[in-house]
């Protein structure tokens, strides 16, 4: 399969589900945290390779709602992780201009990982450059329920009718929504399943599933992905319109 790619049409918003670190370092006979650590290293080059083609915003699913209940120790470990990667790389996201923040419950973190994530997320804020958000402690469901709660507290309250209550009003109370909604949905590790990630705006992204467990997982993979995404047809429920551009030469490849 190709994995050349049109620097042109590179999806504006690309958000990836980074699965797999577990069942990689089970296959090494090395405990979980030596997958997550190894995973952190990806994260680094997926960044930089997205920042280097233009993607405008990329959504990491780092840790969901649900993976709270996985045994202490790995919680513990992929917290430290979290404030490890913040804490290092500080720098390249301020002098790349990457604007980083956080969505989830995000007061659930640990006070170390949250005053390091609030202090990269303070000194980027005003960045034009890619935005990474960092899906921690999310869950789909739960944000739209709470988007829910106010929408519903507002009428109560009586400012807001309940006629008002529409896609755009509740739209606007989701967080991973503030960037819009993906254009390209990434899972890798090889489970074909959404696992509670953003499930509002998935509704029209396109869906990348790759085998590839994600400490191996190269930029290769990446265009890999991108290239699936530029050969297919978005059609939003409409019928396919007609094609009115000569293709563009091929610009970038992966292999
Ligand atoms: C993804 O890798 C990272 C997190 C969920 C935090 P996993 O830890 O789920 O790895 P597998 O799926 O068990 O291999
Ligand atoms: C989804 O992976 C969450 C993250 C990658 C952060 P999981 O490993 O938690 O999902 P399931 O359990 O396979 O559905
Ligand atoms: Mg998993």
């Amino acid at each position: 399969m190709s994995s050349t790619i049109e620097l042109r049409n590179v999806p504006e918003r690309i958000a990836i589900t980074m699965d797999g670190n577990g069942r990689w370092a089970e296959l090494r006979g090395r405990p979980r945290l030596a997958g997550h650590r190894a995973g952190s290293h990806t994260v680094r080059r997926i960044v930089r390779a997205c920042r280097r083609l233009g993607v405008r915003e990329l959504t990491l699913y780092a840790f969901s709602e649900q993976n709270w209940g996985r045994p202490h120790g790995e919680v513990e470990g992929l917290m430290a992780l979290l404030e490890e990667y913040l804490l290092q790389e500080r720098d390249e996201i301020l002098q790349n201009g990457v604007r980083l923040r956080g969505i989830g419950s995000l007061d659930r973190l640990p006070a170390h990982v949250r005053g390091a994530l609030e202090a990269v997320t303070e000194a980027s804020q005003d960045h034009q450059g890619m935005t990474l958000t960092l899906a921690l402690s999310y869950g789909g469901r739960e944000e739209i329920v709470q988007a829910a709660r106010t929408l519903a507290a507002r009428c109560a309250e009586g400012s807001l009718a309940p006629e008002a209550v529409d896609e755009r009003a509740l739209e606007a109370l989701l967080p991973s929504m503030q960037c819009g909604a993906p254009d390209l949905m990434i899972r890798t590790g090889g489970e074909l399943r959404i696992s509670n990630f953003m499930l509002w705006g998935s509704a029209y992204s396109e869906l990348f599933f790759s085998d590839i467990l994600w400490p191996d997982f190269q930029v290769e993979h990446l265009y890999l992905a991108i290239a699936a995404f530029q050969r297919r047809q978005r059609r939003f429920g409409l019928v396919p319109p007609q094609q009115t551009t000569a293709p563009c030469p091929t610009l970038l490849s992966g292999s």
